[in-house]
């Protein structure tokens, strides 16, 4: 039986919603794991959620699944990274282009070994016309890289002072084309940003859970979605029920 969407109010849902998936480690070491098997554990939780943003009608996911620090880890721990991606498109890519998932990477991609690089602009091409849900997977991604790539491209095409506007910055970013995120999420409890997005994230309202990224099941994304539509969101301004109640 199919359920109906909780959020019928589309006006009150994200448009952009970001992840920050972390707890993986923590999750299996709790289990007596290797650290593997909870980043296996993670990519079955994407899954589930990519299929609720698609049924709730969120537009973009942005997922953080590998940074620009994160090549610091323990080699297998590193390789079993790259592998799971491989995997990832692998096995998932049918499904999502069944469900009308868009596919972008964002982050540095000339550092993947090539024959992954290969597969990502694949999965990329095959999946551009799909208009359902964008899905931006941040891999090997750091906003000071990203920010630092536009500067330098910016510069090689003879951008003047003047020109440099928020607008033209944006364009250069990885994530031109996708709106600022609403929401950000991020699981584990840990109070940091992890240089995901630094630009893009200027307003946008977070939600940080305990749980490990593992179990953060469709409930508690729900839950998330449901504290973002309570959420007043001034962008430094006052909240426009108040200006109201002062100038009846
Ligand atoms: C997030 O889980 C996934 C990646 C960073 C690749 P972690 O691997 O960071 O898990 P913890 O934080 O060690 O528990
Ligand atoms: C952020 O998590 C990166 C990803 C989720 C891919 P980390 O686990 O790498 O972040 P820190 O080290 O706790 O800041
Ligand atoms: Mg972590």
């Amino acid at each position: 039986m199919s359920q109906s969407n909780p959020f019928p109010d589309p006006t009150k849902l994200p448009v952009h919603v970001a992840i920050i998936m972390d707890g993986n480690g923590r999750w299996a070491l709790k289990r007596g794991l290797p650290r593997l098997a909870g980043h296996k554990a993670g990519t079955e939780n994407l899954r589930r959620v990519i299929r609720a943003c698609v049924e709730f009608g969120i537009q973009y996911l942005t997922i953080y699944a590998f940074s620009t620090e994160n090549w610091g880890r323990p080699r297998e721990e590193v390789n079993g990274l790259l592998r799971i991606l491989e995997d990832v498109i692998d096995r998932e890519l049918k499904e999502l282009d069944d469900q009308g998932v868009r596919l972008r990477h964002i982050g540095r991609l000339e550092q993947l070994p090539s024959h992954l690089q290969a597969k990502v602009i694949e999965a990329v091409k095959l999946t551009q016309n799909n208009t359902r849900l964008t899905l931006n997977i941040a891999f090997n991604y750091g906003g000071r890289d990203e920010i630092l790539q536009a500067v330098q491209h910016m510069l090689r095409d003879g951008v003047t002072a003047e020109q440099v506007t928020p607008e033209t910055f944006s364009r250069y970013l990885y994530t031109v084309g996708t709106p600022d995120p609403d929401l950000i999420i991020r699981t584990s409890g840990e109070l940091r940003i992890s240089n995901f997005l630094i630009w893009q994230a200027a307003y946008s309202e977070w939600y940080v859970t305990p749980t490990y990224w593992p179990d953060f099941d469709k409930q508690e994304f729900q839950k998330a979605l449901e504290t973002y539509a309570n959420r007043d969101r001034r962008y430094g301004k006052v909240s426009s029920a108040e200006y109201e109640g002062n100038h009846a």
